[in-house]
C-alpha cells in the first residue's frame, strides 16, 4: 500500500466535528471539513493547504457557510484561500459562492464553462473566474499542481474533477458519491459500499459510455485516494475497485432505455 494513503495520517473514526487531516507531507496538506449529521446529501468539503495558500473544494450550500469558513479558520485565514474549485454548480456544491465573495470579492472561481453560465443565479456573477477548461491546472506558489480533468455528464454536462499531484488524490465532485445511512468517514468494506454507491449513480450518472470515457482520462494518473462530494472516502486499497465500478457501470439511459443499443 502506497505512503499516501488516507490511514497512514488518520485513524478512520475521528471526530467529525472538528476539520480532520487526511494527508500531510512537509508544507502540503487535506483537511476534511464536512458535515457529518444526515441529510439526504450529506456533504464534504476539502481544505487543499501547500504553503501559505489553500483551494477550497466543493465549499457546499449556504445553510453550512458558517460552519465550513469557521473550519477554515481553524487551518488557515480564510482571506489566504487562492480559489474556489466548483465541480459543477448544483447547490450542495456551490450555493455558498456568495458568502465566500461577501467575504472576498476578488476570490477565484476555479470552474467550467457550463457552470459559469449558471453560477450568477446565486446572486453573484461578478467574480474573477478561472476557466478550468482553458487552463486545466493550478499552481501554487511553491510548485505544486492540481489538473482539473472535465467528466462531462457525470452527472452535469459540465462537471470535472481535479487530481493533486503531491498527494496523488483525486477530489472527484458527485463521481463516487454514495448515499449512506449508515456514514463513516472511509470506506471500510467497499462490497457493502457498492450499494451506496449505486444508490446514487444508477439515476444521476449519464451512461457507461460517459464512465467509461471519464476513467479512461484516469489512466495516465496514479490515485491514491478519491476524496468525492458525498458519502465515505475512498481509501488506496480501494480505488482500483472503485475504477472497475465506474467502467463497467450501467446506469442512466443504459438503465432507462435498455432496447436501445449503441
Ligand atoms: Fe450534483
Ligand atoms: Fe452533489
Amino acid at each position: 500500500m502506497s505512503g499516501n494513503c488516507i490511514s497512514a495520517h488518520q485513524d478512520l473514526n475521528p471526530d467529525t466535528n472538528r476539520p480532520v487531516l487526511l494527508y500531510s507531507h512537509e508544507n502540503h496538506q487535506i483537511y476534511w471539513l464536512g458535515i457529518p449529521e444526515h441529510t439526504a446529501f450529506r456533504s464534504n468539503t476539502y481544505l487543499l493547504k501547500s504553503g501559505d495558500q489553500a483551494l477550497l473544494f466543493d465549499p457546499g450550500h449556504r445553510a453550512y457557510f458558517g460552519r465550513v469558513h469557521e473550519r477554515v479558520k481553524q487551518i488557515i485565514d480564510p482571506d489566504q484561500i487562492s480559489g474556489l474549485v466548483l465541480c459543477h454548480q448544483d447547490p450542495d456544491v456551490a450555493a455558498s459562492i456568495v458568502d465566500w465573495l461577501q467575504i472576498n470579492p476578488s476570490l477565484p472561481i476555479l470552474t467550467t464553462p457550463r457552470a459559469h453560465i449558471l453560477l450568477p443565479y446565486y446572486g453573484n456573477g461578478e467574480y474573477n473566474w478561472h476557466d478550468i477548461t482553458a487552463k486545466p491546472s493550478f499552481s501554487f506558489a511553491n510548485g505544486h499542481r492540481v489538473q482539473f480533468i472535465e467528466a462531462p455528464f457525470l452527472h452535469f454536462a459540465g462537471a470535472f474533477a481535479s487530481y493533486d499531484e503531491k498527494s496523488s488524490f483525486l477530489f472527484s465532485g458527485d463521481i463516487w458519491a454514495a448515499i449512506q445511512l449508515d456514514w463513516r468517514l472511509v470506506v471500510d468494506n467497499f462490497r457493502i459500499h457498492l450499494q451506496d454507491l449505486d444508490l446514487f449513480h444508477l439515476d444521476y450518472m449519464a451512461s457507461n459510455i460517459a464512465c467509461r470515457g471519464f476513467v479512461e482520462k484516469l489512466k495516465p494518473l496514479h490515485i491514491d485516494a478519491i476524496l468525492p462530494q458525498h458519502g465515505s472516502i475512498i481509501d488506496t486499497s480501494d480505488v482500483a475497485a472503485a475504477l472497475a465500478y465506474l467502467e463497467t457501470l450501467r446506469c442512466g439511459t443504459d438503465i432507462l432505455y435498455p432496447q436501445l443499443k449503441v
